[in-house]
């Protein structure tokens, strides 16, 4: 039996989870029985008991064998509650230290980059997931005055940027191409982003047969628009992974096909799947919202707890449907609903 805690949350979240749990049942194999909860955390609970869930919420998904989430927040919450009241602790406590995001230009989806077809676009960003730029510490003090200050500091333990380093090198030790680019700053972050190769560099002895090299991030960025086939793995901080990944989304044709699996490898604690978009309050409550994002994430959920089957055959089903000129939302150009797109993937499968 696999449990599986679902917190569907907000906006979008609400449309494209129970769109792509039907696919993800079809998908499983026989023998795989999954058990879905659902959890009613997020905004509108916020706004109902002063917090994003409950007080033993994390008790309560450390039970479970993977936790499949939609999108929180919500334009009458501060964003920096939800995330730090739900997405965040939850990444943290779990320790979730891999946040594993595909970004892959899937066949029949027009790229914005002219000229660039699917096989040109096939990267994978692995980012660092627990602490860095986001690890939360510091402080605001002299609140409303003209002396107001803020400080937000960086965190960078050599332990987990080497950990982050080895699973990306193993990623990258497993494709065709074996290739690697490590994320960096270290011009201008003297201290953090030189540790971050140093790390790095150790790391990479272990791997001689990935060809890797370092790039500053904002170069890379423009490589990603510029010369997207030239990248296959990479390796971020937080924040810079954060980044690169909703460009790479782009780069892919919509945010909404986009996945992630935030993973604990060791799986000491359950490992998060979602899509990487965000709750899309602009078009939340249409049905309009592309599933495949979730979908994906899904297959990957499926991965993780096991089988590598029912994930292959979802993202065949994805690229069957999208390839094929199959129905597609607004975001890809198409008239189709959330439902409609799903449906389609279901029955390709
Ligand atoms: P967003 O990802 O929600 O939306 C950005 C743009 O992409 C919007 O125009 C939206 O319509 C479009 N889009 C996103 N997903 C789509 C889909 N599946 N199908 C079609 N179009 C899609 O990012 P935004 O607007 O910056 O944030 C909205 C809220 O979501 C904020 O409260 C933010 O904090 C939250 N957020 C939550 C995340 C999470 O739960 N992991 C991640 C990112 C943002
Ligand atoms: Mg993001």
């Amino acid at each position: 039996m696999n449990n599986i805690a679902v917190i569907a949350g907000d906006g979008i979240g609400r449309e494209v989870i129970p769109a792509a749990i039907d696919v993800i049942e079809r998908a499983a194999p026989g023998g795989a029985s999954l058990k879905f909860r659902e959890f009613p955390w997020g905004c509108e609970f916020y706004r109902q008991n002063g917090r994003m869930m409950d007080r033993d919420g994390l008790d309560r998904l450390k039970e479970s064998d993977a936790i499949f989430l939609g999108a929180i927040g919500d334009p009458a919450v501060p964003d920096h509650i939800s995330v730090w009241e739900l997405i965040l602790p939850i990444r943290q406590r779990f320790d979730q230290y891999v946040n594993f995001r595909p970004m892959r230009l899937m066949p029949g989806v027009p790229c914005p980059l002219v000229g660039r077809a699917a096989s040109d676009v096939d990267m994978i960003c692995v980012r660092e997931n627990s602490e860095g730029e986001y690890a939360g510490l510091g402080g605001r003090l002299h609140i409303g005055t003209p002396h107001e200050v803020a400080e937000q500091t960086g965190l960078f333990t050599r332990r987990a940027i080497e950990r982050i380093a080895r699973f990306g090198f193993d990623v990258a030790s497993k494709r065709p191409r074996r290739r690697l680019a490590s994320a960096t700053k270290s011009n201008a972050l003297q201290h953090s982003m030189v540790l971050w190769d140093d790390a790095v560099a150790s790391v990479a002895k272990e791997y001689p047969s990935v060809e890797w090299r370092k790039y500053h991030v904002d170069a890379l960025a423009a490589r990603m628009v510029t010369d997207p086939g030239s990248i296959d793995v990479i390796i971020a901080s937080n924040l810079f992974g954060d980044i690169l990944t909703d460009l790479g989304a782009a780069v892919s044709g919509s945010l909404g096909v986009a996945p992630s699996a935030n993973l604990n490898p060791e799986r000491k604690y359950p490992s998060m799947f979602e899509p990487i978009h965000g709750s899309a309050p602009d078009i939340a409550g249409r049905g309009i919202a592309n599933p495949i994002g979730a979908i994906w994430a899904g297959a990957l959920m499926l991965d993780h707890l096991g089988f590598r089957d029912g994930h292959d055959r979802i993202v065949a089903a994805i690229e069957r449907v999208l390839g094929n000129a199959g129905p597609r939302t607004p975001d890809l150009g198409g008239k189709a609903t959330t439902k409609e797109v799903a449906s389609a993937v279901a029955a390709a499968l």
